[in-house]
């Protein structure tokens, strides 16, 4: 017996690093999960690498998340093909960094167009299938950065921010048919994202994690198993900081 038997997953940016170790993990437990990523290359090595451990639990879904139009006609694919949705984790997300004295419109914009828009459209993509389920969830990736702002992040300080307000809205709005919605909030986590960092900085950014190390994918998979499973039915509108104490 699993956790999440029975339940059908939508994980976006899943074709590598944390969506990539939800997928896996929610796989493990039983789910059947929508392996969504931008790139079907990505999504699809992805899926089969879950599927070579989990068999048949995991189908790769090409999707752009910050285009309305590309969410509504895969999300159509994945409920024809599923039948249903009970577990929705936007986790898809971009950088454009710089400082705000130097950030272009362009920068602003696709950063906001994938990591809050994105969420947006995933939502109105499934929440009719989702607001039918007995105990469905809903869980978006924000980031430490989101509560505390970053240096040359305005733009996705700004995206990860307004992601918690959605989830706050989005967890009043839909409490009455039973469907938890939750935000986590990573710290720095080692994926492709965050290898773009110096050496220096890591050094840098570790003196302030109170556990004195980045963490791993699978940690913020283990949140988000948690979020997903019976255990949390009691919790929403809540913001799960998982970043070695940087924000206490
Ligand atoms: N790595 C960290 O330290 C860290 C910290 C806090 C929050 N986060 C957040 O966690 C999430 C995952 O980050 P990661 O480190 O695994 O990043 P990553 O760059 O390794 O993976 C991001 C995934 O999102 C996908 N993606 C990007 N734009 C997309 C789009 N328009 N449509 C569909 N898919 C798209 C990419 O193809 C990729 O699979 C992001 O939302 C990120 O902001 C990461």
């Amino acid at each position: 017996m699993g956790l999440l038997d029975d339940k059908v997953a939508v994980v976006t940016g899943a074709g590598r690093g944390i969506g990539r170790s939800i997928a896996e993990a929610f796989a493990a437990e039983g789910a059947v999960v929508a392996v969504v990523s931008r790139s079907g290359s990505s999504c699809e090595g992805a899926a089969a690498e879950i599927n070579a451990r989990h068999p048949g639990k995991a189908r790769a879904f090409a999707m752009d998340v910050a285009d309305a139009s590309s969410t509504a006609s895969v999300g159509k694919e994945i409920l024809d093909t599923y039948g249903k949705v009970d577990i929705l984790v936007n986790n898809a997300g971009v950088t454009r960094d710089g400082l705000a004295l130097r950030m272009s419109e362009e920068d602003w914009d696709v950063v906001l167009d994938t990591n809050l828009k994105g969420a947006f459209n995933c939502v109105k993509a499934f929440q009719r299938s989702l607001l039918k389920q007995p105990a469905a969830r809903i869980i978006n990736i924000s980031s430490v950065v989101g509560l505390m702002g970053n240096a040359g992040q305005a733009n996705y300080a700004a995206s990860k921010a307004g992601l918690i307000g959605f989830t706050k809205a989005l967890a009043r709005e839909f409490s009455s048919r039973g469907v938890t919605v939750n935000a986590i909030a990573p710290g720095f986590i080692t994926t492709d994202m965050t290898d773009v960092l110096t050496s220096d900085q890591k050094e840098a950014i570790t003196k302030n994690i109170p556990l004195g190390k980045l963490g791993e994918p699978a940690d913020i998979a283990a949140a988000a198993l948690f979020l997903a499973g019976p255990g949390a039915s009691y919790i929403t509108g809540q913001v799960l900081t998982v970043d070695g104490g940087m924000v206490m």
